[in-house]
């Protein structure tokens, strides 16, 4: 099939590189000349693991391309996927401008049977209003469907390879039938296929993000609560965990959730429903006690020092809002190092990723280290925001040498509290008992 991706961001060039993979032609289109230059380059403009391969694989095999010129790329596509950004405005909206302007150039320059397919994560009723505005604009009838994105970054391929479950909006059984053909390498595994209404589609996105944000919140939460009252949230997380209505999936706590998805998402849904009047103080709450978990790592530093914090030095290993990505957006290391900088405390930072993007948001106000341990040198203590593997099994005895005070403030319970302490730390974790 000939298809055209409109935005080559984390969702857009996996979508695009995935679908080529899968034996299509295949245009990836971005407003960024900067970007669609890299990629031309034999470069990928994020990391992402495996995705560089496939882009090269398919690149060179003529099955995907890369350019700036819409019309272009849309001109012969029978279906074009739009996966360009809606970030948050001020008032918790998603911003759609780049939808309509999309839309717009599109209604004038796509096939008369090709067919719109949003992957951005859009408001309630935005496919109905883009399917107007584009069929007025054109004169006559455009399909347009929806099929939102569930990929998770750092695992992308694997899950748009292997989804647990595609589901998308149409109007029209045939314009099902297209999308299931086109899945149907991806769902070999009989993993379903889920058509229902455009409206249920996007809603449902918004609901699976809302129903992994409230169960961080939730056990974050009840990691401040144990920390309190002397429990042990990683017991407590086992013995609920057991239970099959509960399980364990999500059950982490940690320094809060970032990324491009949650926090907007949770905003989003919030705002959607303050405009159709219907309550939604569960969800209110889950951002709430989200915005005051990225507080508890910076205030345990505080509390640990007290007045002298001025002057100290802190390591700080992870800075991309999870795991095998570059993605800082949101992330709960950005407030950490911001509260710190307020304080006049000197950051030597590490991310294995994603440093460039923080020297992008705080230039030379952070000291960037590269390496683990070289970040260490001359700390006063070191916070771990995000779990990166390879700093699951440090060297303790080299941690300790390197550092002017052994104190270690995990963000994400990496370590048993008794094998730090017994190493010559002082450890503080979230809802643990260190003491
Ligand atoms: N990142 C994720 O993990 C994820 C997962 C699921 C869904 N989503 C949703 O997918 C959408 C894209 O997210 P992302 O993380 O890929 O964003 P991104 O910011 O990484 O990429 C968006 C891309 O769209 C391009 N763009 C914007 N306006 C354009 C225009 N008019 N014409 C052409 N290109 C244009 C931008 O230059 C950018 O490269 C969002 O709605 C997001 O909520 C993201």
């Amino acid at each position: 099939m000939k298809i055209a991706v409109i935005g080559t961001g984390y969702v857009g060039l996996v979508t695009a590189t995935c679908l080529a993979e899968s034996g299509n032609e295949v245009v990836g289109v971005d407003k960024d000349a900067g970007k669609i230059a890299t990629l031309k380059s034999g470069k990928i403009p994020i990391y992402e693991p495996g995705l560089l391969e496939l882009v090269l694989r398919n690149t060179k095999e003529l099955r995907l391309s890369f350019g700036t010129d819409l019309a272009a790329a849309a001109k012969d596509a029978q279906l074009i996927f739009i996966a360009v950004g809606t970030p948050e405005l001020p008032d918790g909206q998603a911003d759609l401008s780049a939808i309509w302007a999309v839309g717009d150039l599109l209604a004038e320059c796509m096939r008369a049977d090709a067919v719109v397919v949003i992957k951005s994560t859009v408001s309630v009723g935005t496919n109905r209003k883009l399917m107007e505005r584009m069929s007025a604009k054109a004169g006559r009838p455009i399909e347009v469907a929806s099929n939102p994105e569930f990929l998770k970054e750092g695992a992308a391929i694997d899950d748009f390879m292997k989804p647990d479950r595609v589901v998308v909006g149409v109007r029209r059984p045939e314009v099902a039938d297209k999308l299931r053909e086109l899945y149907s390498s991806f769902l070999r595994t009989e993993h379903p296929f889920l058509v229902m209404s455009p409206e249920s589609a996007e809603m449902t996105k918004y609901v699976a993000n809302a129903m992994l944000a409230t169960k961080i919140s939730f056990i974050n939460e009840q990691a401040n609560l144990c920390e309190k009252l002397g429990a042990d949230i990683n017991d407590v997380r086992r013995g609920i965990g057991h239970d099959q209505r509960i399980g364990f999936q999500f059950l982490f706590p940690g320094p809060g959730y970032g990324g491009s998805c949650f926090p907007k998402d949770v905003k989003n849904l919030i705002s959607i429903a303050q405009a159709a009047g219907v309550p939604v103080d569960l969800l209110r709450s889950v951002d709430q006690v989200n915005d005051r978990q990225k507080h508890v790592l910076p205030n345990k530093v505080r509390t640990h020092y007290g007045k002298d914090l001025k002057g100290k030095c802190l390591a700080v290993w992870g800075l991309a809002f999870k795991p095998r990505t570059d993605d800082v957006r949101e992330a709960p290391a950005l407030t950490l190092i911001e509260e710190m900088l307020k304080e006049g405390v000197q950051l030597r930072v590490h991310d294995p990723e994603a440093e460039a993007n923080v020297r992008a948001i705080f230039g030379d106000k952070l000291t960037y280290c590269g390496r683990p341990y070289s970040t260490l040198e001359g700390a006063d203590g070191l916070a771990i925001v995000t779990e990166w593997p390879e700093f699951r099994h440090p060297d303790f005895e080299v941690m300790r040498r390197l550092m002017r005070t052994p104190v270690i403030f995990d963000g994400r319970n990496l370590f048993e509290p008794k094998m730090v302490k017994a190493s010559g730390f002082i450890y503080y974790a979230i809802g643990r008992l260190t003491e």
